[in-house]
């Protein structure tokens, strides 16, 4: 660290770092982008309800079971 300081006197100690140990680039991020390729994240038929707010999911469970239960209801219905 010493030695590089002493070579860019000049410069911050930010722009030293920079200049001698940064490894990163903005060089072709869309070839890093694609090197493992870019996949859709996993869809699920439903998503969990864990975080949602308690009322709604409260009336979401009765609204759920009075759909089961009129499908049920009219699938019964078809049958006879
Ligand atoms: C970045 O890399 C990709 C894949 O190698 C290449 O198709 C594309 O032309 C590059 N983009 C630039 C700006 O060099």
């Amino acid at each position: 660290m010493a030695k590089s300081k002493k070579c860019f006197p000049l410069l911050s100690a930010r722009i030293v770092f920079s200049l001698t140990f940064a490894s990163h680039t903005n060089h072709n991020q869309s070839k890093k982008a694609h090197k493992n390729g870019i996949k859709r994240p996993t869809s699920f038929r439903s998503r969990s309800l864990r975080g949602v707010d308690a009322k709604f999911r409260r009336n979401a469970k009765h609204a759920l079971a009075g759909t089961i239960k009129a499908r049920k209801e009219q699938k019964a219905a078809a049958a006879s």
